[in-house]
C-alpha cells in the first residue's frame, strides 16, 4: 500500500516520502481500517524529530500520523465491537511510534475506536479524536465549571477550538485568546474573544469583572497570566507545559480510548461540537500539512486525505 514514512528522526522535512510498504498486519483485539481521512497534530512531527524518544520506542520506518477516520474492511480475533463495513474514528496512537495512519490502510487498536458520527464529513471525523480528546481531558481536569469563568490560552487552535465549545456546552462563560483575524471564529464557538500579548492580564480581568475560576493552556508559557488572573484555589491545566505541576496546575497527557472519542460523538450528534477543518493535503502534501502546523498559527485542523 502506498504511506507515508521516514527512516529515522529528522527536523528536516524532506525526510518525508511517500512510498509502497507491506500492507499492515491484523493484531487480535484491532480493527484493519481504510483511511479515508487523519487529521495532523503538532505531536507528529514533534516524533519524527525525535521528541518522544525518551518516552516511546520506535520502530523505523515510521508511518506518522495518530488520528484516523476511516472503514473496517477486516477485524482481529474477538472484536465483537464493530463490523466490517463500519465507518469508524480513533486516536490511534499504540504503544511503538512505527504504523500510523498517513497511509491508505491502518490497524487501529479496537480498544481506540468509536462510530463516526453520520452528521460528521470524514475530513471532520479525522481531525477530532485526539485534540477532541485532549480538550475533554483538560476540561474534565478543571472540575464542575457551571456557571464559572474560565480563562483558555490558545483557543483557535486544534485543541483549544474544541476545548472552547466543551466548556460553553458545561456552562462556563468562557474568556479565549486569540488574534484579531479569529476573533468572529472564537465567538461563533460560544467565547469571548481576548487578544493575547503584552496587557493581557489586565484585559482579562476587565472582561471577567475580577480574576477568574479556572484557566486552560494549550500554548504553553503562560505562566505568569495565569497565576495573575486565577482566584485563589482556582484549577488550571496545560497540555503544553509539564512545569505547570509545579505551581499547583494539571499536566494533561492525552490518552487513546475509544470511550473518550465516543462521549465526543455524542457531542457532535447533541450539537454541542463541530470541527473546523483549515486545509486538506494529500500523501504526499503531508511535509506541507506539517510545516503549515509548525506556523502555529492554524485556525482549527489540518487534514490528510490519503
Ligand atoms: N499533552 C498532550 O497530550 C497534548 C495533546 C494535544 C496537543 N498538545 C500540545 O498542545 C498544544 C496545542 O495543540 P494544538 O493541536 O491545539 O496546536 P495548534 O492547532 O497548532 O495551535 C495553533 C493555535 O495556537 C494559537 N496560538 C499561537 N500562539 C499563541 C499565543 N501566544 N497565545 C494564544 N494562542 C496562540 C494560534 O492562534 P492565532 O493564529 O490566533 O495566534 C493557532 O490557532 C501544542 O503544544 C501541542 O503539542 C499536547
Amino acid at each position: 500500500m502506498r504511506a507515508v514514512v521516514y527512516d529515522r528522526y529528522s527536523k528536516d522535512l524532506d525526510a518525508l516520502e511517500v512510498r509502497e510498504v507491506p500492507d499492515p498486519k491484523l493484531p487480535p483485539a484491532s480493527l484493519l481500517v481504510e483511511v479515508r481521512a487523519a487529521g495532523v497534530n503538532p505531536v507528529d512531527w514533534k516524533v519524527m524529530a525525535g521528541g518522544l524518544d525518551a518516552l516511546m520506542p520506535t520502530q523505523f520506518p515510521v508511518i506518522p500520523g495518530w488520528d484516523v477516520a476511516g472503514v473496517v474492511v477486516a477485524v482481529g480475533f474477538d472484536t465483537p465491537e464493530f463490523q466490517v463495513g463500519d465507518e469508524i474514528m480513533a486516536y490511534a496512537r499504540k504503544d511503538t511510534v512505527s504504523a500510523g495512519t498517513f497511509a491508505k490502510r491502518v490497524a487501529v487498536p479496537v480498544s481506540t475506536a468509536a462510530r463516526k458520527p453520520a452528521s460528521l464529513s470524514w475530513e471532520e471525523a479525522g481531525a477530532l479524536p485526539l485534540a477532541g480528546g485532549t480538550a475533554l481531558r483538560a476540561i474534565d481536569a478543571l472540575g464542575d465549571l457551571t456557571g464559572r469563568t474560565l480563562l483558555i490560552h490558545g483557543a483557535a487552535g486544534g485543541v483549544g477550538g474544541f476545548a472552547v465549545q466543551i466548556a460553553v456546552a458545561g456552562g462556563a462563560k468562557v474568556i479565549a485568546t486569540a488574534s484579531e483575524r479569529n476573533h468572529d471564529y472564537i465567538r461563533s464557538l460560544g467565547g469571548e474573544p481576548i487578544t493575547y500579548g503584552e496587557g493581557l492580564a489586565e484585559r482579562v480581568r476587565a472582561l471577567a469583572g475580577g480574576p477568574v475560576d479556572a484557566v486552560a493552556d494549550f500554548v504553553g508559557g503562560q505562566r505568569d497570566v495565569t497565576l495573575d488572573v486565577l482566584s485563589d484555589g482556582g484549577a488550571h491545566v496545560s497540555t503544553a507545559d509539564p512545569s505547570v505541576t509545579e505551581h499547583g496546575g494539571r499536566y494533561i497527557w492525552v490518552r487513546p480510548d475509544g470511550t473518550q472519542t465516543a462521549r465526543l460523538a455524542t457531542l457532535v450528534e447533541e450539537g454541542s461540537l463541530r470541527v473546523e477543518v483549515a486545509e486538506t493535503f494529500p500523501l504526499d502534501g503531508v511535509a506541507d500539512a506539517f510545516a503549515a502546523s509548525q506556523s502555529g498559527h492554524i485556525r482549527g485542523k489540518l487534514v490528510i486525505v490519503p
